[in-house]
């Protein structure tokens, strides 16, 4: 009988990894308690299970040795090609770091990955943590390794990239040139070499895979693992496996794989996600971090020199003054060009009203709107014309006065004519 595709065992993985044949498993992944002194629990999604788990220790040397004798045992399932990640996060990477350089050896260090990720939170006083640490050790040199390459930066010159390289006399690195002293081309680059520093957003609350497991980690971490470490068909392990990620993402990949848990929720909780695993896209990732930028970078030039916050993904706001009225925000719109001043007034208004401002500037940059008149502006919204509005009002004022000076003087002059003309 053919091996299942995914198995999920009950118990402690010290036991459990006894039953796994040595030298069978080709990337093993390990996300076990972090000695965080806590107990993690919460509910699922459907509100039905309660999730719980204990990183409760008595000292760090307990962990330790509960960990060290669990690695040891996952070394032994490691194929020589094989490869471990163990992820943590500072409660005690310091610890894993030299757990891992005993039993696998210092020189098996490939990577400490550093997956990073932004939060809000002004809790805390020092800096923000928005990173934890995976590391990733190879059984032997002989290590399976496939290579990802990203997207060359907007900073590259793509052009000096796809030139070839040579050495000069002096053993410099310079161009290769023809004979004839052209640039030659080097052809297809497959991009950048993946760094060990992964920006991958944590799972939001509305997230379609999210179980509701305490420290479920996304799957989209767990598939660039598995992708550099292993190919088709190859076995994936996860010996802490919780929610069952790793196993969600080895499935995706066409990998097979084997899940460990002591919990039995997280057991069957697993088996229901490998009925149809799913994974949350993230828009981050796939069109960049610059496609959030969606203010309106002319709107924003116009507010230069005022101290505002700018707002992306707001079609109503263009920014907030950092100022605030009656403890409230005060948001601003900058009138677009191809809308009236109270289509601009309107959509302010609204935005205003779900963001509970009671006060919202909404700059004024062209009169269009002959049938326009203040009254008709939403009270909560100050009116203010655009510095090229006054400029253009001045002007206008101006030639206005120039006018009627010209027509003063001409007429000045014509009295004088009449006069000199009635002397006799
Ligand atoms: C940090 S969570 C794993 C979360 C998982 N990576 C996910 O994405 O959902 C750690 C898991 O280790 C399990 N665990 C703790 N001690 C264990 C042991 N000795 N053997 C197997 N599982 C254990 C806990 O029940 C918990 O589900």
């Amino acid at each position: 009988m053919s091996e299942p595709l995914e198995q999920v065992i009950h118990g402690d993985c010290l036991l459990a990894l006894e039953h796994i044949r040595h030298s069978t498993v080709d990337l093993a992944y390990l996300d076990p308690p972090f000695f965080t002194n806590r107990h993690h629990s919460s509910i699922s999604r459907d509100r039905k299970s309660k999730f719980s788990f204990a990183d409760v220790w008595s000292g760090l040397s307990e962990y330790s040795e509960f960990l060290e004798a669990r690695i040891r045992k996952v070394h032994k399932v490691l194929k020589d090609s094989g490869s471990i990640y163990v992820h943590c996060d500072t409660s005690a990477n310091f610890l894993l770091r030299t757990l891992l350089d005993s039993v696998f050896g210092a020189n098996q260090f490939r990577s400490e990955i550093i997956w990073t990720y932004r939060r809000w939170s002004n809790s805390a006083r020092g800096l923000l943590p928005a990173h934890q640490t995976i590391f990733f050790y190879s059984k032997t040199d002989g290590y399976k390794f496939n290579r990802i390459y990203g997207a060359y930066s907007e900073t590259t010159n793509i052009d000096q990239i796809l030139q070839l390289r040579a050495r000069d006399e002096h053993g410099v690195s310079v161009y290769a040139t023809d004979r004839d002293g052209c640039i030659i081309y080097g052809g297809e680059k497959k991009g950048v070499p993946l760094s060990d520093v992964w920006e991958i957003p944590f799972l939001n609350p509305k997230a379609k895979e999210r179980t509701g497991y305490p420290t479920q980690k996304p799957v989209l971490l767990l598939e660039r693992i598995i992708e550099v470490s292993t190919d088709e068909g190859d076995l994936v392990l996860d010996p802490f496996c919780g929610s069952g990620t790793t196993l969600a993402a080895a499935n995706l990949l066409g990998r097979r794989s084997i899940g460990i848990d002591t919990s039995q929720e997280a057991v069957v909780l697993t088996r229901s996600r490998l009925v149809a695993p799913t994974k949350t896209d993230s828009a981050l990732l796939r069109k960049g971090r610059d496609s959030y930028a969606t203010a309106d970078k002319d709107a924003l030039s116009l507010l230069a020199g005022l101290d505002i916050l700018p707002v992306q993904r707001n079609s109503g706001i263009d920014a907030f003054l950092k100022t605030t009225f009656d403890g409230l925000l005060v948001p601003i719109r900058v009138q677009r060009r191809t809308e009236t001043i109270m289509d601009a007034a309107n959509k302010l208004a609204r935005a205003a009203h779900s963001k509970k401002a009671t006060k919202a500037i909404l700059v004024r940059t062209h009169k269009s709107d002959d049938l326009f008149s203040e009254v008709l502006l939403p009270r909560s919204i100050e009116l203010i014309d655009s510095t090229a509005l006054h400029i253009k009002a001045r002007v206008a004022e101006l030639l206005a006065e120039k006018v009627t000076e010209n027509a003063a003087n001409t007429a000045f002059q014509w009295t004088l004519c009449d006069k000199a003309a009635q002397r006799p």
